[in-house]
């Protein structure tokens, strides 16, 4: 059974005043969460004082991007070490809006899932078709392409979760239907098993993203090959994080 995965993205949203409310009421709500692994990935300025105010519960901290190297001449960026070191266990790679609105190439988002392995961070890789992609029929083809380009070459998977949020969902309030959802989820799985093996198949857990609000939530999770959430709006709003993460049960 993989157990399932919640993760919060709150984009550049929340200045740390608020980040801290944010994560005071997600302590006193899921603090003590025992069905679901839980992360939020605020924006960089709160994640020391997320830390601070999530220590001693069970959430964890993501990051939403990072640079390849670990230090150097990169103004604007972000290393490996330096997320550890400000509380993060995991990171967001290769989201939609990095790759549509900065660009970010399939190259990279994999030396970022490297770099991130090897600085024992767990990467959250998100994969995911445009709506002309799916309206040509090639999402398939696009999801596949995605993934061997992120993590083909990478043996042990088994700290990495894969994103499956189609483009045309994000923040749109259209979501994936369960079943459209679950024909991606069970082809990445299957991608999974044919050249990873079955135990890397068996564990790896695929989350879904794209407009997830509590009342689709259920339905999503329903799915077999869905076995969690990486939520975006609905993740500023303790109550609804919270929800969300009780439908995964
Ligand atoms: P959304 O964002 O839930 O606001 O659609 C999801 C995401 O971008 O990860």
């Amino acid at each position: 059974m993989r157990r399932p995965l919640v993760v919060g993205n709150w984009k550049m949203y929340t200045i740390p005043v608020r980040s801290k409310e944010l994560a005071s009421s997600l302590k006193s709500n899921l603090g003590n969460c025992d069905w679901a692994d839980i992360v939020v990935c605020p924006p960089f300025t709160s994640i020391a004082v997320v830390a601070s105010e999530l220590e001693g519960s069970t959430i964890e901290i993501g990051a939403q991007n990072l640079h390849w190297e670990k230090e150097g001449a990169f103004t604007g960026e972000i290393s490996p070490g330096m997320l550890v070191d400000a509380g993060c266990r995991w990171v967001i790679i290769g989201h939609s809006e990095r790759r549509h609105i900065f660009g970010e190439t399939d190259d990279a988002v994999a030396r970022k899932v490297k770099s991130a392995l090897e600085s024992g961070l767990k990467p959250i890789v998100c994969l995911g078709e445009s709506l002309r992609q799916r309206d040509r029929g090639v999402t398939k083809d696009i999801v596949k392409k995605q993934l061997f380009e992120a993590i083909g070459d990478i043996r042990d998977i088994s700290r990495i979760t894969i994103a499956y949020e189609p483009v045309w969902a994000i923040g749109t309030g259209r979501t994936a239907s369960p079943t459209q959802a679950q024909d991606v989820h069970r082809f990445v799985r299957k991608i999974i098993f044919e050249n990873w093996g079955h135990d890397s198949a068996a564990a790896m857990r695929i989350l879904y993203g794209g407009s997830v609000k509590p009342d689709n939530a259920v339905d999503l999770r329903g799915q077999e090959d869905i076995d969690g959430f990486l939520v975006g709006g609905a993740s500023l709003k303790a109550g609804s994080f919270t929800a969300i993460t009780t439908a995964v049960k």
